[in-house]
C-alpha cells in the first residue's frame, strides 16, 4: 500500500494475488459476505467484482449495501443485498431462510461482520447491553447463521472464512472486555468446529488481524498514530487465502509477540494496573 509508513511496510508486507487463480476459484460461485456495507467487507465486495462470483451482501445499513452493490455492478460484478441484524435472532432466522433459497447453494461464507466497544468497567455498570450486543454480532449471530446454512455449504464442499483478531491470541487488554470476550468465543467455537467441518469436506480459514484502518477503530484516538493495515490489503489477504485454501492467516510477527506476552505476562499485568492507577 503506497500510503503505508516505513514501519507499516515492514509489518504488513505486500500480498500478491494471482488474478487468474481468483477467477478460476470464484467464477460462478456464491459468496456470502457479512458486514459488507463498510470496511473490510466492502473492500472484499469490490475485489470480487471482476471474478464472476455471485455475491450476497449482508449488513444492517441497506442504503449503504445498495451503494456497494451498484459499485460492484459498475465493475461488471453480480451482487444481491440481504439486510439483516446479526444481533437479532429473528432477523438471523429470516436471513438464513433467504440464503437457503439461493439457487446453487453457498460456496464461500465470509463471517466478517463485527462490532467493537472500548469502555472501562466503571462506565459499563448500567451497560450490560454492550455485552449482549457484542456477543450477538461477534459470536451468537454468526453461530446461529452458520448452523442454519451449514447443510448448503457442506453440499457444495464450500469454504468458511472467519475474520478474527490477533487480540484473541494475546493477553486481554483492559477496557476491551466486551469485544475480546465475544471475538474469543467465536474463535474458540470455530477452532473446535474446524475438524468436524473439514471432515465434512468444508475448507476453513481463520484470519487473525492486527489493527485495520476502518471506522471500527476511528473512535479510538490512541490508534491514530499506531501502525494499522489498510482494509484493501486485508481484502487481498482474505482473497489469497480463499484460492490457496490457507487454514490460518496471521501477521508474520505474531508468534514473536505471543512468546513475549507469555514470558512477560506478570510485568504486563503490573504495568496495565499501574498505568490505569496513574490515569485516575
Ligand atoms: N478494524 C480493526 O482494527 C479490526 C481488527 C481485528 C479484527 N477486525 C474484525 O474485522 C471485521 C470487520 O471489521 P471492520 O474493521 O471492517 O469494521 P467496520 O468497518 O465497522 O465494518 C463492520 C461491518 O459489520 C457490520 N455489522 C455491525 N454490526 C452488525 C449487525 N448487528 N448485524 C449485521 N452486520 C453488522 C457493519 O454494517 P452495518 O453497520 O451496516 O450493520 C459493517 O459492514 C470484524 O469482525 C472485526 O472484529 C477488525
Amino acid at each position: 500500500m503506497s500510503h503505508y509508513s516505513l514501519l507499516e511496510h515492514l509489518l504488513f508486507p505486500p500480498t500478491h494475488i494471482g488474478e487468474q487463480r481468483i477467477v478460476n476459484a470464484m467464477a460462478g460461485k456464491t459468496v456470502v459476505i457479512t458486514g459488507a456495507s463498510y470496511g473490510i467487507g466492502e473492500q472484499l465486495a469490490y475485489l470480487f467484482a471482476g471474478t464472476g462470483a455471485k455475491m450476497v451482501l449482508v449488513a444492517r445499513t441497506e442504503d449503504k449495501l445498495q451503494h456497494v452493490k451498484a459499485e460492484v455492478e459498475r465493475h461488471g460484478g453480480k451482487a444481491i443485498v440481504l439486510p439483516a441484524n446479526l444481533a437479532d435472532p429473528s432477523s438471523v432466522d429470516k436471513l438464513a431462510e433467504q440464503l437457503l433459497n439461493l439457487q446453487g447453494g453457498i460456496d464461500y461464507f465470509i463471517s466478517n461482520a463485527g462490532k467493537s466497544i472500548r469502555r472501562p468497567l466503571s462506565e459499563s455498570l448500567d451497560r450490560y447491553h454492550d455485552f449482549t450486543r457484542t456477543m450477538g454480532v461477534n459470536y451468537l449471530g454468526p453461530v446461529q447463521l452458520l448452523l442454519k446454512v451449514l447443510p448448503s455449504i457442506v453440499q457444495n464442499r464450500g469454504h468458511i472464512i472467519n475474520v478474527s483478531s490477533v487480540s484473541v491470541l494475546l493477553p486481554p487488554a483492559p477496557r476491551w472486555a466486551a469485544y475480546q470476550a465475544s471475538k474469543s468465543a467465536m474463535d474458540q467455537w470455530f477452532r473446535s468446529a474446524v475438524p468436524e467441518l473439514e471432515a465434512s469436506g468444508v475448507c476453513t480459514t481463520t484470519i487473525y488481524l492486527p489493527l485495520v484502518r476502518t471506522r471500527m477503530i476511528a473512535p479510538t484516538e490512541a490508534y491514530n498514530n499506531v501502525p494499522a493495515m489498510d482494509p484493501v490489503h486485508v481484502a487481498r489477504k482474505v482473497c489469497r487465502a480463499m484460492y490457496k485454501k490457507q487454514r490460518i492467516i496471521r501477521p508474520w510477527w505474531l508468534p514473536v509477540v505471543e512468546l513475549a506476552s507469555l514470558l512477560l505476562r506478570r510485568p504486563w499485568q503490573w504495568w496495565s494496573t499501574y498505568k490505569l492507577k496513574k490515569q485516575k
